[in-house]
């Protein structure tokens, strides 16, 4: 019998991905994707019958409110989910390897280039609720953080990525301003979660970092975009963060991912590299439909 590994968040853009890549690279595991038609993580007496069912031999732990504005609207939402709903989790996981992915938001933007032992310091309601599962799952010294970077791709419900949002901006008539002084580590879902499946089957403790190797901006990530997707073309526009009026934005969230890389057969892609070399082999890695996941 093969051992079982549950992804919660199945239907979400990142558990989508994993599941559907399972087989390309953990072949020797047994791959379940829980969404909330079968089980509402928040509610403890349902998830105490889902572990029993499942009992499995490894979780990654991808549901989350993963929409910073959802979050701010609604803290005490964010906070069963992110933060309650986790803590349980690890709690029914304290003997297997348990891999929560946490976010680039647990840090104030200020330094950039964050390394797994900087200080945490979010602006948002989602970053606090992540410093404070990341906490309760550190509890348990065999468990592992992963905090991810701002992550592209074509989600089951096509509405989770940013390139979903822009493109679907875009379809709307809309000019979003992209910051050019605003750095994120953009990083394909693809490769996101071959480099998961690796290092989850490590059953490695701690916390890592996992972003592409390519500071950008958010203009210049929009300009790569719109290269790929004629559709942006014309309907992005540049600014500056300085101008913006609004709740405080962590203006350089860029990550160093060393740590994970040594322990990867592959390495982490530029979003640059990877949307210009995406195409060689004639596989659209935007086709959710694709068998072959990049
Ligand atoms: N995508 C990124 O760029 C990015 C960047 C940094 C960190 N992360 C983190 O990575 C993880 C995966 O992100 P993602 O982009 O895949 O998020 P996502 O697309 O929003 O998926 C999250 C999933 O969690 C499910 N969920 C929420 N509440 C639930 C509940 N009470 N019970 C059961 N399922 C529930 C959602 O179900 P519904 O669809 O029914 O709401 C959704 O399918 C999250 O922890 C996120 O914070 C993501």
């Amino acid at each position: 019998m093969k051992p079982v590994a549950l992804i919660t968040g199945a239907a979400g853009l990142i558990g989508g991905y994993l599941v559907r890549s399972a087989s390309r690279w953990v072949p020797d595991w047994e791959v379940r994707g829980l969404t909330r038609t079968e089980v509402d993580l928040t509610d403890r007496a349902q998830m105490q019958r889902c572990w029993e069912r499942h009992r499995p031999d490894l979780v990654i732990h991808c549901a989350a409110l993963s929409r910073t504005g959802l979050c701010e609207q609604d803290p005490a939402r964010a906070r069963l989910i992110n933060v309650e709903a986790t803590r349980s989790l690890a709690d029914l996981a304290r003997d297997v390897p348990f891999a929560f992915l946490s976010t680039d938001q647990v840090f104030d933007g200020a330094k950039g280039h964050y390394v797994e032992t900087d200080a945490v310091h979010p602006l948002n309601v989602y970053g606090q609720t992540k410093v404070e599962a990341e906490q309760a799952v550190l509890e348990n010294p065999a468990h592992a953080v992963v905090r991810i970077a701002l992550t592209a791709g074509t989600s089951p419900t096509r509405d989770r990525s940013f390139v979903e949002d822009m493109l679907r901006a875009a379809a709307k008539g809309m000019t979003p301003t992209l910051f050019t002084d605003e750095f994120r580590c953009p990083m394909p879902a693809g490769a996101l979660v071959r480099a998961l499946w690796e290092f989850a089957v490590q059953r490695r403790p701690g916390v890592y970092h996992v972003g592409g190797h390519e500071r950008l901006s958010r203009w210049e990530i929009g300009e790569l975009l719109a290269a790929r997707f004629p559709e942006l073309r014309g309907s992005i526009r540049p600014g500056s963060v300085a101008d913006y009026q609004g709740p405080p934005r962590p203006p350089d969230l860029s990550m160093r991912s060393d740590k994970m890389q040594a322990l990867l057969s592959f390495r982490l892609p530029g979003f640059r590299q990877w949307l210009t070399d995406g195409s060689s082999d004639g596989v659209d890695p935007w086709d959710y439909s694709s068998e072959v996941i990049r």
